[in-house]
C-alpha cells in the first residue's frame, strides 16, 4: 500500500486521564487510507532529538487521524506539548491491519494492557456495524490512573471489564483475571490482543488452552518502519517477521513471545 509522507497540522491534543493523551491530526489523505491495527510514524521533534521517528496505532479514523499515548520518553513528551494549530510530521498509513472477524464469529473478545488499547477503538467503529456479534473489551491498568472512561467504546455497543493491578478500579490483578468471566467457544469467539508481551503471553496461553483462534498487534522498538533494518524482527513459528513491515498484527497462535 503507498504510503504517504506529509505535513499536517495539529487540530487538538487533550489529556483524558491523568496518563493518556490523544492527539487529533488533519491528516486527509492518510486518513482515507489507514484500517486498524495499522500505524503512523511521527517526526516526534522539531529539533534532532530523538533521531528516529516514534510509531503510534491508529486510534480513531473519522474526521481526523487521532492516536491516543502516554508520554514517557522524549518522544512523547514531545507529542504532549503539541498545540492546536502546530505542524507535525507524519508518514503512514504502515504494517498490516486487523482482519474482519469470518462469517462464522460470533463473539469478538479485545484483550488490552494500558497504552495497547490504541488500535481497538477505531476497529470497534468497524466491528459495531456488523449484524449480531457481541463485542467485548478486558482492559488491564496498573491504577485508577492508567483507566479513563471509555465512553466511545461504550457508545459502540462493546460491554467493558476492567482490571488494575491494584485494584483501584475494576477486578484486582493482572487482565488475565478476566478470562474466566468471558464464555468463549473456539467456533464462534476471535480474540484481538495488544499490550505488554507477557500480556498477550497470557492471552496466547489462553488461546491454547481453549482452542482459540485470535491476532495479536505487537509492538517492538522501531528505526526505519519500512523493513529495511530488520531492527523490529520478532520470532513466529515461520521464523523472524518485521513488526513494521510483516506485522504489527499477526496470528496470536504464531507469535513466539519471549
Ligand atoms: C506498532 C506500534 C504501535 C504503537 N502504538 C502506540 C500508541 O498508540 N501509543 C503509545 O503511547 N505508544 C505506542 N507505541 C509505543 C511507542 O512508539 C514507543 O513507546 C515510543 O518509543 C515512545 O517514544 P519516546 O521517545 O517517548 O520514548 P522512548 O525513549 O523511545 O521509550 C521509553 C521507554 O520505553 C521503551 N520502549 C520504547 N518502545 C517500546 C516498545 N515498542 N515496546 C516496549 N518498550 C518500548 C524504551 O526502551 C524506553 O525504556 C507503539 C509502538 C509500536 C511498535
Ligand atoms: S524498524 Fe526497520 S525493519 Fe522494522
Amino acid at each position: 500500500m503507498s504510503k504517504i509522507q506529509n505535513i499536517f497540522k495539529v487540530v487538538s491534543n487533550e489529556k483524558l486521564c491523568p496518563r493518556f493523551f490523544r492527539l487529533c491530526i488533519d491528516a486527509k489523505s492518510i486518513l482515507k487510507k489507514i484500517q486498524p491495527g495499522q500505524f503512523i510514524h511521527i517526526r516526534a521533534t522539531d529539533g534532532l532529538e530523538p533521531f528516529f521517528r516514534r510509531p503510534f496505532s491508529v486510534y480513531r479514523a473519522q474526521k481526523y487521524v487521532e492516536i491516543f499515548y502516554e508520554p514517557i520518553g522524549p518522544g512523547t513528551k514531545n507529542l504532549a506539548l503539541k498545540k492546536k494549530g502546530d505542524d507535525i510530521d507524519v508518514l503512514g498509513p504502515l504494517g498490516t491491519p486487523f482482519s474482519l472477524p469470518s462469517k462464522n464469529i460470533k463473539q469478538v473478545v479485545m484483550i488490552a494492557g494500558g497504552i495497547g488499547i490504541a488500535p481497538f477503538l477505531a476497529f470497534s467503529d468497524i466491528l459495531k456495524k456488523k449484524k449480531n456479534l457481541e463485542l467485548i473489551l478486558l482492559y488491564g491498568g496498573r491504577t485508577k490512573g492508567h483507566v479513563y472512561p471509555m465512553k466511545e467504546f461504550k457508545a459502540n455497543g462493546v460491554k467493558i471489564l476492567v482490571a488494575t493491578d491494584d485494584g483501584s478500579i475494576g477486578a484486582k490483578g493482572r487482565v488475565s483475571e478476566l478470562f474466566s468471566k468471558v464464555k468463549t467457544d473456539p467456533k464462534t469467539t476471535f480474540l484481538y490482543t495488544c499490550g505488554p508481551t507477557p500480556m498477550m503471553a497470557a492471552v496466547q496461553a489462553f488461546a491454547k488452552k481453549y482452542n482459540l483462534q485470535g491476532e495479536a498487534a505487537c509492538e517492538e522498538v522501531m528505526a526505519c518502519a519500512l523493513g529495511a533494518c530488520l531492527g523490529c524482527s520478532i520470532k513466529t513459528t515461520e521464523g523472524y517477521k518485521t513488526v513494521c513491515y510483516d506485522g504489527p498484527v499477526f496470528d496470536l497462535n504464531k507469535v513466539i513471545f519471549h
